[in-house]
């Protein structure tokens, strides 16, 4: 048997699933906070909203096994019967997220320091030690208990391994993990020395038991230091998490492995996790009160379907309305829970999933939203969450299919944690700001985005933005630097190639691996004042650029935008090296504001070719995954679209020639004729 046939099957398994039961719909059902006879009447609601998916135990560690090896598997047998004989699929979890009170009682050494030494209690959630031995031993046991119990079940669909991995733990333990991922990283103390820069600040490591995590500190930290913290601490969960997931495999080989992301979650390098995942999960809560929410969720989206190699992925939890944990926690409306999940459908989703079924009466989340309010089901949020149920069985075509993008934007985690760094030129160039920014123009035009790591196989894209990236390897700029050598179109934004993998400055004119591709370099990274500064260009227009700029030579490139201040008066600001192929490499040196970077990343877009599938009107969106062109208003107005093909909606039923109204908040899923 082939070595990934296992991986294969769990992988198919999903599909099957899909298959077979339409687009997943469900929800976290954490049952154990309700008397028996709650639960019938749990199942019979489940199945009238048309939900067929629910992630079972992920909190039930304590309930499982109350004291250390003394097992009540009852009522979890009773709630997986109960949800087997209504047909829908389980995603059991293991409770690893949170052990109970005696293991860290009985085992101090379980529990987490932070950086400050201060070792968490229990009494809340996640307070694991990801190295802790002991831990693993006991996460081990329940795991087993679980995979050999319930291998067979009827209701077993999906594994979930632990919750949102996301923890930092500077313990003694931790400090002999990271010796030891050290030496497997630079062999020698030598090689870490250099590494490291410790010649500066008399940091020169002279044993291995000098080493330890970057704890609370008097001053800025060393930087690789740091970063080379934050990639152990991702794999050491990703070890636990693997862990989990084999013993998992080894017991029900065909049922797919999977753990719930958190978008750009800053302490897990998700792009080195994904091989390890039959199917690629997310949490995603919406803010109510960010107007950028749909555009970051598209994006998010996008990444959650382009780590999965464009497979669909799984929603695993948003809010049907409010959370509690943000300082003041606005609603959602009916309206963009519905656009929400659609929009994650039309981003590649096959399921559509909530934290919680049913609203907690106590604990730390009875104030947060559910699909079951605490007022009952003669609501009008579960009135809507019916709805979605309805919605997500006429999308049932879409299952399976995918999305086709020839533009991908690049994101690396190693540079996201590098370039935000403590000690660098500003804290305003966050990664992931950049990278929205430049997201944003292209999904409002409707043009299909993957999200990419810079090493990626870029020979499908004909265009490749690269918003920041500030650290990157020789093998990876060379990756990147063929784009335009090969006819596509690279757009590079500031602040990048600035580090190699070592968190190293490059030494001269940066962007050090680019200046030849891009026919420009530059000698000086120039933070600007809150007023920012003029900029002059005929193609793009003129603006008032901010935040950052850069004392930059053209040196075999046209300049498309030059600066008109700020010391630097003349110099370019916007550039683009056409390379003899009908390729283009263009480089960007400042923070456009958000009318002019569209008008750059447009016209970038253009001169690769693509070109969107419809004119959106402002807050419409439109994506195709598959055959069915998906066309959402986030708005509170009507809008209007034009149809370019006669077209039915998969979602209202009707067929549309001309011109499409959409109503505010509504989506539509469009199965066009004659396309
Ligand atoms: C997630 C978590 C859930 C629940 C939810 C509330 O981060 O996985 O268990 O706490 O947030 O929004």
């Amino acid at each position: 048997m082939h070595p990934d046939t296992p991986r294969r099957n769990a992988r198919n398994a999903f599909s099957t699933l899909v298959r077979e039961r339409g687009l997943l719909y469900g929800g976290d059902y954490n049952p154990e906070q309700w008397p028996a006879e709650v639960w019938p009447e749990d199942v019979a609601l489940m199945s009238a909203a048309g939900v067929n998916l629910v992630t079972v135990g992920v909190f039930s560690w304590g309930r499982l096994e109350p004291q250390p090896g003394e097992w009540n598997l009852g009522w979890l047998d009773q709630v997986l019967d109960l949800l087997a004989a209504a047909g829908i699929a389980v995603d059991l979890a293991t409770p690893s997220a949170s052990a109970p009170p005696w293991l860290a009682v009985d085992h101090p050494e379980t529990s987490a320091v932070n950086q400050d030494g201060v070792r968490m209690s229990h009494g809340s959630r996640n307070h694991f030690c990801p190295t802790s031995p002991v831990y693993r031993e006991h996460v081990l046991r329940i795991v087993r208990v679980l995979a050999e119990r319930y291998a067979d079940h009827p209701a077993l669909a999906m594994w979930h391994v632990g919750n949102e991995f996301g923890q930092v733990c500077y313990c003694d333990l931790c400090a002999d993990a990271f010796r030891a991922w050290l030496q497997r990283r630079y062999g020698g103390l030598d090689e870490l020395n250099r590494a490291w820069g410790t010649a500066f600040w008399s940091q020169h490591h002279g044993r291995w038991s000098e080493v330890i995590p970057p704890r609370r500190a008097p001053y800025l930290h060393n930087p690789t230091q740091e970063l080379d913290y934050r990639r152990f601490a991702s794999d050491q969960l990703r070890d636990l998490y693997r862990v989990q997931a084999e013993l998992l495999r080894d017991a029900t080989p065909a049922v797919p492995v999977t753990t719930n992301f958190m978008g750009f979650f800053p302490l897990v390098d998700y792009q080195s996790w994904t091989d390890d995942l039959d199917v690629v999960a997310d949490d995603w809560y919406a803010d109510p009160a960010d107007p950028r929410s749909p555009a970051r969720a598209a994006l998010t989206h996008d990444l959650m379907r382009s780590l999965g190699d464009g497979r669909p992925w799984v929603l695993m939890e948003q809010a049907t309305s409010a959370v509690n944990w943000r300082p003041h926690n606005l609603p959602r409306s009916a309206g963009t829970m519905l656009v929400d999940s659609v929009r994650a459908v039309a981003h590649g989703a096959d399921a559509i999933c909530y934290f919680q079924w049913r609203a907690s009466l106590a604990g730390a989340e009875r104030f947060h939203s559910a699909m079951l309010p605490h007022a009952g089901p003669d609501t009008d949020l579960h009135r809507a969450v019916i709805e979605q149920g309805d919605v997500l069985r006429r999308l049932r075509p879409v299952a399976g299919t995918r999305v086709e993008a020839r533009a991908a934007l690049v994101f690396d985690w190693s540079s996201w944690w590098a370039g935000r760094a403590p000690g660098s030129p500003s804290d305003r160039m966050d990664a992931v700001d950049r990278l929205l920014d430049a997201y944003e123009p292209l999904w409002r035009a409707g043009v299909a985005v993957d999200v990419v790591p810079p090493g990626a196989d870029l020979d499908g894209y004909s265009l490749v933005v690269v918003p920041g990236l500030y650290l990157v390897s020789d093998q990876d700029a060379a990756n990147l630097a063929r784009v335009p050598e090969r006819g596509g179109v690279l757009l590079v934004g500031p602040f990048s190639a600035v580090a190699d993998p070592d968190a190293h400055i490059r030494a001269g004119r940066f962007p050090g691996p680019w200046t030849e591709v891009l026919g420009v370099s530059g000698e000086q990274h120039r933070p600007l004042p809150e007023v920012g500064v003029e900029v002059r260009s005929e193609l793009i227009g003129d603006f008032t650029a901010h935040t950052w700029s850069e004392l930059l030579r053209a040196d075999d490139a046209d300049v498309l935008a030059r600066y008109a201040g700020a010391g630097l008066a003349g110099r370019p600001a916007l550039t683009r090296r056409t390379h003899p192929g009908g390729g283009s490499a263009w480089y960007l040196s400042t923070v456009p504001p958000a009318d002019a970077l569209n008008r750059i990343v447009l016209a970038a877009a253009e001169a690769a070719g693509l070109r969107a599938p419809v004119d959106c009107p402002p807050e419409v969106e439109a994506i195709r995954r598959g055959d069915v062109l998906f066309l959402l208003n986030h708005g509170t107005r009507p809008r209007t679209v034009r149809l370019p093909y006669p077209a039915t909606d998969l979602i209202g039923g009707t067929r549309t020639t001309g011109d499409l109204v959409l109503p505010a908040e509504s989506a539509a899923a469009m199965i066009e004729e004659d396309r």
